[in-house]
């Protein structure tokens, strides 16, 4: 082998080897493993339910929750507002038809403010709403799923 062609076979070689090893640990792969790795050590989803959660009830949008069977939502607010069942995840056009409960109905006026605690009996979905004016329609209302 001529001697001048050994630099240019080592300089080949160096790129080889550079190319294996980029094959060998492709960045992307690492980062792939690495998030499939998080989500399964990530909790199941019905293992994340609440025992007990208080909730400030006022006129604003709220996200649904996951409580646990036998555990207690407590509601409170300033002002008024009442705290109704309602028999799905939107707001009634009559506040006394069927499956409605009155929860906290209006009391003496003014009412001044309340607290109510709603205890997770059985499993399933509540639909938590406020009766009061134009309330429900501005987004005081809250999904509940009992696990
Ligand atoms: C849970 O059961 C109690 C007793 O029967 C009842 O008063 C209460 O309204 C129930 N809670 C809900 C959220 O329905």
């Amino acid at each position: 082998m001529p001697a001048r062609l050994e630099p240019l076979l080592c300089l080949m070689g160096a790129l080889w080897a550079a190319t294996d090893r980029t094959q060998a640990t492709p960045p992307v792969l690492g980062r792939h493993t690495a998030s499939r790795r998080a989500l399964q050590q990530a909790p199941a989803p019905e293992a994340a339910c609440l025992q007990s959660q208080a909730l400030q009830w006022a006129i604003q949008e709220y996200a649904p929750l996951t409580m646990c069977r036998g555990g207690a939502l407590q509601f409170t607010w300033t002002g008024i507002h009442t705290l109704v069942l309602v028999p799905g995840p939107f707001c009634p056009n009559d506040w006394s038809g069927p499956g409605i409960v009155q929860l906290s109905p209006l009391g003496a006026v003014p009412p001044s403010g309340g607290s109510y605690t709603a205890s997770m009996n059985d499993t399933g979905t509540l639909y938590f709403a406020c009766s009061y004016s134009t309330h429900c329609l501005q987004g005081q209302h809250v999904v509940v799923n009992v696990v």
